[in-house]
């Protein structure tokens, strides 16, 4: 990807109204950096104060769709809901929903449906668990995670907004929220493997971003590992200071 790193923040269920609308104002005056693409990853409830925001170089994403299209579901927020806030990107197998929620590939597969009959695109996450890494499955694992978001994206015209923008993230789960970031030649194993293998699927290319513990002083090296497109930040996005020095690392290259 030549137009510059993707800079994502997931806030995960972490800010209160206030903090997000003062993450709105520090970011309407702060400079994003000049290539590249920030995305604002927040709770349901936030869209709608931060959808105005959004540009051609800073776009606003769901953290999360419902499985099922519209009715009688107390609770849950669809594709369609999203689509009317004006949302166009959501996260979808992120390794909370996975590991904690117990959320499985057919309802991954669900979310992706959705997302796709509304023409909306995924930022699809996928990685190992510690355990699985030890017993050296790392591939096979991401591989069987990555054919889901595959067969939804086969069944897509080329033309949809889901093809056009859907972005893939790796996220080894034990990297996630523990302050130990992978080892760099461990992403660029995963990234190229990754990349390849989008390239032998789908006959295109899509950023491939990597998410686990990336904080200011990781971002530089990250960001310059063969094929990795970008970051997705958890904890270090929470405060618009600590990603404010996110984005001038990321800015260096
Ligand atoms: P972390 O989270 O940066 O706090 O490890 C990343 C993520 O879960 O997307």
């Amino acid at each position: 990807m030549n137009q510059g790193p993707i800079l994502a923040a997931n806030w995960k269920c972490n800010l209160d109204l206030s903090q997000v609308r003062q993450f709105g104002d520090w970011i309407k005056s702060a400079h994003l950096p000049p290539q590249g693409k920030v995305i604002l990853f927040a709770s349901h409830c936030f869209l709608p104060e931060l959808i105005s925001l959004q540009s051609d170089r800073l776009m606003v994403g769901a953290q999360d769709v419902s499985t099922v299209d519209r009715g009688a579901f107390t609770g849950e927020v669809a594709a369609f809901q999203l689509k009317s806030l004006g949302v166009e990107m959501v996260l979808v197998g992120h390794s909370e929903r996975r590991h904690v929620f117990g959320e499985t590939d057919e309802q991954i597969a669900s979310k992706l449906d959705q997302l796709l009959q509304q023409g909306l695109a995924p930022c699809f996450c996928f990685g190992e668990t510690l355990a699985q890494r030890k017993a050296g499955k790392t591939l096979e694992v991401i591989y069987v995670q990555l054919q889901t978001f595959f067969d939804a994206y086969q069944k897509t015209d080329k033309a949809s907004a889901f093809a056009k923008h859907a972005i893939l993230a790796y996220e080894p789960v034990w990297a996630i929220g523990t302050g130990v970031t992978a080892q760099l030649e461990d992403i660029r194993e995963v990234h190229e493997r990754v990349a390849s293998l989008v390239s032998e699927k789908l006959k295109c290319t899509l950023p491939i971003l990597y998410g686990g513990s990336v904080k200011p002083s990781n971002t530089y090296d990250i960001i310059g590992t063969p094929n990795v497109d970008g970051v997705l930040v958890g904890g270090a996005s929470n405060q618009p200071e600590t990603f404010g020095e996110i984005l001038q690392e990321s800015s260096r290259r």
